[in-house]
C-alpha cells in the first residue's frame, strides 16, 4: 500500500565551519491516511527540521520524501509551494493571522493563492469556521478574539484548502492550559472525523493525546509506536534527573 507520507533514510545536514550538524540523521518514518502522530523531542533533536521537510518548505541533504505517492525530496521553490497549498494545512505556534484582515479574509486568504473564484472562497471559508465553530465570528479582527479562538481561525485557514495532511507545530504553545486542551480536543476531533494529523510538541501531556509517538533524540527516530505505550513517554537520560528536580520542589 502507498503511504501518504513516506520519509527514507533522510539526512539533514547542516555544516556550521569545520563541524556537520545532523539535524536528522536517517529518519526513515511513513504516515497513512487517517493517522494522528505527535512527533516529541527535547529542544533541538530535530523536530522543526522534520516539520520543515514533511511540510515541504525545506530540501533533505539526502534521503527520499514521497507525499501522496509523489517525489518531493528534489523539488524546486515553485514545485513546493505548489504542493503545500494543494496537499497541507499548517497550523503554528503564533497562529500568523493577519490583523488588518478579518475572520472570514483571513480563512479565505490561501484559498485566493489556489486560484478559487470569489464566491467558491466565501462558501469553503465559512463552511470551514462552521467547523470549529466560529462562523458568528466572521466579521472579527482577530485582535477581538481570544487566543484559543485565534487559534481556531488557523485551524479554519488550515481546512478551508481541504488538505490531505495538517502540521500543527506546537499548536498550544502559546496558550493557557485550559485552552491548550481545548485546541488539543479539537484536532481529536478532526481526526475522528478523517483528517490526518501530524503534531510537534516537547510536551509529553500533549503528545499522549496523538494515537501514534514519533520520538526524536539527536536527529534519530528512538520510539515509534502506540501512544498509550508507557514506553512512548520515557524521557531521555538526562531529562529525568530534570523531571525528578521539579517533583522534589513541587513536593
Ligand atoms: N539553519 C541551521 N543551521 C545550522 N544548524 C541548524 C539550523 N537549523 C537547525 N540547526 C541545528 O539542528 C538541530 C535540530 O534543530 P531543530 O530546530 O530541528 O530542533 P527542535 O527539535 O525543533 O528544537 P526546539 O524544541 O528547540 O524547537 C539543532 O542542533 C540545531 O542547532
Ligand atoms: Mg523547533
Amino acid at each position: 500500500m502507498e503511504h501518504l507520507i513516506e520519509l527514507r533514510d533522510i539526512y539533514k545536514i547542516y555544516q556550521m565551519g569545520d563541524t556537520a550538524v545532523h539535524a536528522l540523521d536517517g529518519v526513515s518514518l511513513t504516515v497513512d491516511e487517517g493517522e494522528f502522530v505527535a512527533i516529541v523531542g527535547q529542544s533541538g533533536s530535530g523536530k522543526s527540521t522534520a516539520m520543515n521537510i514533511i511540510g515541504c518548505l525545506d530540501v533533505p541533504t539526502s534521503g527520499t520524501y514521497h507525499l501522496g505517492g509523489v517525489d518531493v525530496s528534489t523539488m524546486d521553490d515553485d514545485q513546493q509551494a505548489e504542493i503545500r497549498n494543494k496537499m497541507l494545512g499548517f497550523i503554528f505556534q503564533q497562529y500568523n493571522l493577519i490583523p488588518k484582515l478579518n475572520v472570514l479574509e483571513n480563512v479565505e486568504l490561501p484559498l485566493l493563492y489556489a486560484g478559487l473564484s470569489a464566491s467558491e472562497r466565501r462558501e469553503r471559508a465559512m463552511a470551514s469556521l462552521q467547523r470549529v465553530g466560529l462562523a458568528d465570528k466572521c466579521k472579527n479582527l482577530p485582535s477581538q478574539l481570544s487566543g484559543g479562538q485565534q487559534q481556531r481561525v488557523s485551524i479554519a485557514r488550515a481546512l478551508a484548502g481541504n488538505p490531505s495532511v495538517i502540521l500543527a507545530d506546537e499548536p498550544t504553545g502559546a496558550l493557557d492550559s485550559r485552552t491548550g486542551r481545548e485546541v488539543l480536543s479539537f484536532l481529536q476531533k478532526l481526526n475522528a472525523e478523517g483528517d490526518t494529523v501530524v503534531l510537534i510538541t516537547h510536551d509529553n501531556s500533549i503528545a499522549v493525546k496523538a494515537k501514534r509517538i514519533v520520538r526524536l533524540q539527536d536527529g534519530r527516530v528512538i520510539y515509534d509506536g502506540d501512544a498509550r505505550d508507557p514506553q512512548a513517554v520515557v524521557q531521555p537520560e538526562e531529562d529525568v534527573g530534570a523531571e525528578l528536580d521539579g517533583e522534589v520542589l513541587d513536593a
